[in-house]
């Protein structure tokens, strides 16, 4: 019988900003996030004295950790990937010395889930940063910003080297693309040099966090985060594969800096075609070479490219400027929903790089209606992970080495795109709305019980 790894982890994904709160408590600096009440594709990064942000209690993980933990560890979690928010250690980003109540509260965090023998796997900086390196220094446009990171890396590394061994830098490196602010701080309006200049950067620091971690945690793996932009042809003309080769690469350019440590030809070609001048420095390119250990990945959908210049103007404004591919339903959100794809994925990356894989994101957005004795029958969120599970194990039989999973939103969240709560992906369901109104109390949809079994069988109950 087909089967999962003995070694596989089993597990959720988090993001400070989305379930922490506790926006300023502890001595917390200001992020972009949390100038982002209307999520993170809006160019919004400023807000009045008392204008409302969803984020700023979210679901309060800062103080209800213990309980959300404890129901991680009822469903038999092996692992839960959290992130660090940099404003709690670094408050405006640029100070010499770390602010101790933010690493207190990740240690207690880190022997919660000890306790429950939860494995942690920590990004460094999931869609936020502080403030103050925006406003003060550009973001990622300004070269001091790597330095910054650094610091702040070596903190985090040096401060849980003993609790923490699975590490990843950037969550969804290649959004920055698509929402400069949101990925490197800088304008929507940045030129197209501005914002490869800023992912330069980031791409520099993200090295250098890999070189720190290796030397300070040697037993420990550190990774990369891609957003997984799986694109097919939308037809077989020539052109239209060639058009999504290049719109796949743009999102797989990523992953080839942090694999191999250095740019690819094919980018070359770009920013030579595009008059695009990088500034890249002798110490960038050897710290480059730091490579990762293993790449994880978000994978939602999938979509179509055409060089059909009329179809795609009318498919522009979707999450990837993607068009819908013909054959697939969407999800409420119109995600279109592709468990095929989560095996070509891990297929062609597996082919490409050669290092093991970790599916860090996926999962189902939708609404949820509560029943009167607390539960909500989910059906729809068990079906779309099943299919999506079935075709991770049938990745493993081609041979594709898979770490572990960790489902998108394990209890309900605050979303990233919008910053709602209506649009929910966990198992279980926390009892609040997009205006804020709710007791926040948490309760088992479920699709608890479904995960449980599926974690406890080792996949065999799929
Ligand atoms: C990924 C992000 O893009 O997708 C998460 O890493 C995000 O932060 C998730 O929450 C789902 O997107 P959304 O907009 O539905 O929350």
């Amino acid at each position: 019988m087909k089967a999962f790894p003995k070694t596989f982890l089993w597990g959720g994904a988090i993001a400070a900003n989305q379930v922490e709160g506790a926006w300023l408590e502890d001595g917390k600096g200001v992020s972009t996030s949390d100038l982002q009440p209307n999520g993170v594709l809006s160019d919004t990064v400023e807000r009045k004295p008392g204008d409302f942000g969803l984020k700023d209690i979210a679901i309060d993980f800062y103080h209800r950790y213990p309980e959300d933990i404890a129901l991680f560890a009822e469903m038999g979690f092996s692992c839960l990937r959290v992130s660090i928010a940099w404003t709690r250690i670094f408050p405006n980003g640029d100070e010499t010395q770390p602010n101790e109540a933010g690493l207190a509260y990740y240690d207690r965090l880190f022997d919660e889930l000890a306790k429950h023998n939860i494995t942690p796997m920590v990004t460094l900086s999931h869609y936020e940063m502080p403030w103050g390196l925006v406003k003060n220094y550009g973001g990622w446009g300004n070269r001091e910003t790597i330095t910054f990171f650094e610091r702040y890396a070596r903190t985090v590394f040096t401060r849980f080297k003993s609790k923490v061994k699975l590490w990843l830098t950037f969550n969804e490196i290649n959004m920055a693309l698509h929402a400069p602010m949101t990925g490197v701080g800088i304008s929507e309006t940045s030129s197209k040099a501005e914002i490869y200049q800023a992912i330069h950067h980031q791409l520099v620091a993200s090295a250098l966090a890999v070189k720190a971690c290796h030397e300070i945690i040697p037993d420990a793996r550190i990774g990369n985060m891609l957003l997984g932009g799986l694109v097919y042809p939308l037809s077989c003309k020539p052109e239209d594969v060639l058009e999504t080769m290049q719109e796949n690469r743009n999102w797989l350019f990523f992953g080839d800096v942090q694999c191999r440590g250095e740019y690819p030809g094919y980018m070359l070609r770009y920013f030579r075609d595009n008059g695009i001048k990088l500034e890249i420095s002798e110490s960038d390119r050897e710290a480059l070479k730091a490579t990762i250990d293993f790449i994880s990945f978000s994978y939602y959908m999938s979509g179509c490219v055409t060089a059909d210049e009329e179809l795609n103007e009318k498919a522009r404004g979707n999450i990837l400027n993607m068009v819908p591919n013909p054959h697939l339903a969407s999800s409420e959100w119109g995600w279109q929903i592709d468990p095929i794809g989560l095996r070509i994925l891990l297929n062609k990356l597996w082919d490409r790089y050669q290092k093991p894989l970790f599916i860090v994101e996926n999962g189902l957005g939708a609404k949820d209606k509560l029943e009167a004795d607390g539960t909500v029958h989910d059906d729809y969120r068990i079906s779309y992970l099943n299919d999506h599970l079935v075709q991770v194990r049938e990745a493993i039989e081609d041979g594709v080495e898979v770490l572990g999973y960790t489902c998108w939103g394990p209890i309900d969240l605050v979303s990233a795109s919008k910053a709602e709560l209506s649009k929910r992906y966990g198992f279980i369901y926390v009892d609040r709305d997009d205006k804020g109104n709710g007791t926040l109390a948490r309760s088992r949809k479920k699709s608890f019980n479904w995960y449980k079994e599926v974690i406890a069988t080792n996949g065999a109950s799929l």
